[in-house]
């Protein structure tokens, strides 16, 4: 009897998959019976069938939502603790399952898929023991006029949207610090990879229904048409609050429709971090920090490294190191054994990626390492090879666009102010990383800086406890940490 599914998911766990909508506390078909393929990355087959959300779905979750909310507002903030913490012990036991399922429809390789498991495990548990610190205020006016009571609420209905690159982790991000804040929630998960999360969702489901708790807390509409769905829930009042994690390109029409329901807002969009190596920096540490920060999901975060930008008395030996140790990967499927990079998310990646590097070359870069995809006979679904451009145009958009893939292109520099002058030069700010053993220094680009984090000396800045979000174009507000539950709660001033 075979023990997995063609997907490389347990076959009792692929038989017994969410593949439909979750309204109400209840998995149903879509209203349009319509279904639309998730696909293995790592070959193109089609895994699973999902069922394909339409607008009056998608209104149907808000209603849910929004008649679970006034239930759930009201239930002990230790109660939703407890349940959170409940689901974290849940989705921890089922590890496999979940990192099999994320291999199957993303392609990371499944000890990438293990680590985010934990990864997004942790935000649960991390809002279980927030739910129960959201303190308001109670004290006599500075002026003597009055006494002042700040009580804090969930803001009501959200709708979040998550990206394909981590269906857990960013889904577990957002539904974790709604929940622990009194709030219900409308999950609309990438079309690319809806599987995970509907997983657990199904995990909140069961352990809502066990507690007899209300089980519309947690709806999920998978669709393969995003914009058809958030368009009518974003125009409908009953809706208080959109959180999206994606592009700045959709990010800019969801704050546009978000606007007419003044809905609070929290964006992670797009980034193009600057990573950089001072002429102190430890450089076979900084060559290890450079690994992580690219290659975790075959480049595919929005935290990727974009730009190497490197002293100039350093270059030789960073670039050199750096193509040793992108030769030292192994590019395959996530769930062959000793894989390290995985495939991109599907064929449109590796042409676009395709064309940054022939561009950059075209422009004078020289390729150190890698440049094109693996032999298709060999590897035929979505791989690129690990690659390292040295000699690149500043302009060439291999440095200036997110380009999403494992691609590292090394940009000299000759002084601080020009390493910052060109780390700046972008409208995006998520994320940068420096590598010197300057103290001082740390100071400075932290100070100058314009990204919303800064990883020193090291290539990882994700921590559930930490406030992950970016500048300028790279979006509005924080997720994780303490700041992450301010996203989702209000605050009512009563003056006596
Ligand atoms: C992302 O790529 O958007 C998130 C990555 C992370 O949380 O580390």
């Amino acid at each position: 009897m075979a023990t997995t599914h063609a997907s490389g998911v347990p076959a009792t766990l692929a038989a017994h998959l969410p593949t439909g909508l979750l309204i109400g506390g209840h998995w149903q078909h879509a209203s349009g019976g319509a279904t639309f393929p998730v696909r293995d990355p790592a070959t193109g087959h089609e895994l699973f069938d999902v069922a394909d959300a339409t607008p009056d779905d998608g209104l149907a979750a808000l209603t849910a939502a929004h008649e679970a909310f006034p239930a759930w507002r009201a239930t002990a903030p230790r109660v939703r603790a407890e349940l959170l913490r409940a689901v974290y012990e849940r989705v921890m036991a089922r590890i496999d399952d979940f990192a099999a399922l994320i291999t199957a429809e993303g392609g990371k390789p499944l000890a990438e898929s293990r680590a985010e498991v934990a990864y997004g495990a942790d935000y649960v548990r991390w809002y279980s023991e927030q739910a129960v610190r959201i303190n308001g205020l109670a004290r006599t006016a500075p002026s003597g006029a009055n006494r002042q009571v700040v009580l804090q609420r969930g803001v009501g209905p959200a709708l979040l949207i998550t990206p394909w690159n981590f269906p857990l982790a960013m889904a577990t991000r957002k539904i974790a610090p709604a929940l622990a804040a009194g709030c219900t929630v409308v999950v609309k998960p990438a079309g690319l990879t809806p599987l995970t999360t509907a997983l657990f969702a199904e995990v909140v489901r069961s352990e809502l229904a066990d507690r007899g708790l209300p089980t519309g807390v947690v709806n999920v509409v998978p669709t393969s048409s995003s914009s058809r769905l958030s368009g009518p829930m974003l125009a409908d009042p009953r809706l208080r609050k959109l959180s999206f994690t994606g592009s700045t390109e959709v990010g800019r029409v969801l704050l546009r429709e978000a606007a007419q329901g003044v809905l609070r807002t929290s964006m992670e969009l797009g980034g193009n971090a600057p990573f950089l190596v001072f002429e102190d920096a430890d450089v076979p540490a900084a060559v290890e920090g450079a690994v992580a920060a690219k290659m975790r999901n075959a480049g595919q975060t929005c935290v990727a490294a974009n730009r190497f930008l490197v002293h100039e008395s350093v270059a030789a030996e960073f670039s050199a190191g750096l193509a040793d140790a992108f030769d030292r990967l192994v590019v395959g499927p996530g769930s062959a054994p000793g894989v390290t990079v995985g495939p991109l998310i599907e064929e449109a990646a590796v042409e676009r990626v395709a064309e940054v590097v022939a561009e950059a070359v075209d422009g004078g870069a020289r390729v150190a390492t890698g440049g094109d995809r693996p032999d298709r006979r060999a590897l035929p679904g979505h791989f690129f090879n690990p690659t390292v451009l040295t000699d690149v145009d500043p302009e060439s958009r291999a440095v200036r666009e997110e380009v999403f893939g494992p691609v590292a292109p090394v940009v000299t520099f000759g002084s601080e102010d020009e390493a910052l002058d060109l780390a700046n030069s972008t409208e995006f700010g998520l994320v940068a990383y420096a590598y010197t053993r300057d103290v001082s220094r740390v100071f400075r680009v932290a100070e100058r800086i314009e990204s919303g984090m800064l990883g020193v000396n090291r290539g990882m800045v994700s921590d559930a406890s930490a406030p992950f979000g970016g500048v300028k174009s790279s979006g509005l507000g924080r997720e994780g940490g303490e700041a992450g539950i301010e996203e989702y709660l209000e605050s009512v001033y009563v003056a006596l």
